[in-house]
């Protein structure tokens, strides 16, 4: 690791929080700073065991704000960036495509400028790692994988904005030569997702017994990888990565929902001591989410064989690990579900 300082934006967030984490423990030379504008996703409990390390700065503040992002670059010589801040959640796109558009596709473009205009004159040692999603290649039918050849089709408004980014800094590369790289992963689970995502949405309902809505007949295929799996290759593609490539990340491992649900359930009845099926009887089939892509699968190996990245944890091991830590966080859950997340940066951050 060379770089001196590094701009992680969307730290706060689900895996935002464990790359940093990641980076402050692993390179207590780097300055690591995490900008995020604490949207309702965003969370500065998750990083409560790093926010004192000296390596360590936190920004508040909104990449959909230019003159902000223009000054913040002003005020730190960034070597590198990790960007992450987003709205990911597909359903909310649904109901409102716009605020996507603006973070997503504006947010990163401010971004771009700002690292183009900082780095116009020594940007060969400098990196702008944009962090992308396998649902901008659509939706797979019962076979096949998503390689970084597959063609771009993203179908929610989710996925077109990050399709939208993801060209964006492409066209920063090939037309300004800005020091660029993408990688595009499947879905994560772990500790600190927000619980609006369907594994921490299904392990607390189940621990409140409250009905687990399965959209359509849960025939949906996603692939999953743990979320510590996914940091470690943003560490190795960040430091090992080519400039101007893309890589795929995968965890090799399909789950349909409604078997994904009844493996959870049956974990759950054990660990919570319930009667076996006490926990299934929750499963409510709901209405369908509109445009709801069948399959993703990513091919992740040119990541393997390139720079040697693999999964470490197995799902069977990764699973257990999340229920247990949504278990023994109880207080992480009920601050997130009753608001009260909200006024943690108010006490850590302006009233001390
Ligand atoms: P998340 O919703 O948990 O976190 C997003 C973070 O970005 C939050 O802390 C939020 O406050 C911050 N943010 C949102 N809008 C902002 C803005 N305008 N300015 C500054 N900060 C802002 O998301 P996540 O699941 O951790 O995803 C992080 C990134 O990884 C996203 O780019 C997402 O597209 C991508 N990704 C996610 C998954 C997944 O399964 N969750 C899979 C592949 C790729
Ligand atoms: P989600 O966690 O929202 O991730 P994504 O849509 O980005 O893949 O959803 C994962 C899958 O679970 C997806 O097929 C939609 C489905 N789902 C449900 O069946 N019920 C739910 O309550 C949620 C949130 C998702």
């Amino acid at each position: 690791m060379n770089a001196k300082r590094i701009l992680i934006t969307g730290g706060a967030g689900f895996i935002g929080s464990h790359v940093v984490r990641l980076f402050v423990n692993k390179y207590p030379d780097t300055e690591i700073v995490n900008l995020d504008a604490l949207t309702y996703a965003g969370n500065l409990e998750n990083l409560s065991d790093v926010e004192n390390k000296p390596n360590y700065k936190f920004e508040k503040g909104d990449i959909t704000d230019e003159p902000y992002i223009n000054d913040l670059f002003d005020r730190y010589d960034f070597d590198g960036v990790i960007h992450l801040a987003a709205e990911s959640h597909v359903d909310r796109s649904i109901t409102d495509p716009l605020s996507f558009i603006k973070t997503n596709i504006v947010g990163t473009v401010n971004l771009l400028n700002a690292a183009r205009n900082k780095w116009k004159d020594n940007g060969e040692n400098k990196l702008f790692y944009h962090i992308s999603t396998d649902e901008v290649y659509g939706s797979l039918g019962e076979t096949g994988f998503f390689t970084e050849q597959t063609p771009y089709d993203p179908r929610s408004p989710y996925s077109a904005s990050k399709a939208s980014s993801d060209h964006l800094v492409r066209a920063y590369y090939h037309t300004y030569k800005l020091p660029v790289v993408i990688s595009n992963c499947s879905n994560n689970y772990g500790p600190n997702q927000f619980p609006e995502k369907l594994i921490p949405l299904v392990i607390n309902n189940i621990k409140n017994m409250k009905p687990i809505p399965v959209y359509g007949k849960g025939e949906n295929v996603r692939d999953w990888l743990y979320v510590v799996d996914h940091a470690r290759a943003i560490d190795m593609i960040f430091n090992e990565g080519k400039k101007g490539e893309t890589y795929n990340i995968g965890g090799n491992n399909e789950w349909r929902n409604i078997d994904l649900i009844k493996v959870m359930c049956s974990i759950l009845d054990k660990k919570l001591g319930r009667e076996p099926g006490m926990s299934e009887s929750l499963i409510t089939f709901v209405k369908d989410r509109a445009g709801h892509d069948l399959r993703y699968a990513i091919d992740s190996g040119k990541l393997m064989s390139e720079l040697g990245w693999k999964p470490s944890l197995q799902f069977e091991e990764g699973i257990e690990k999340t229920i247990d830590w949504y278990l023994e966080n109880e207080k992480w859950m009920k601050n997130v579900i009753d608001g009260t997340y909200e006024s943690y940066y108010k006490k850590q951050y302006v009233d001390r």
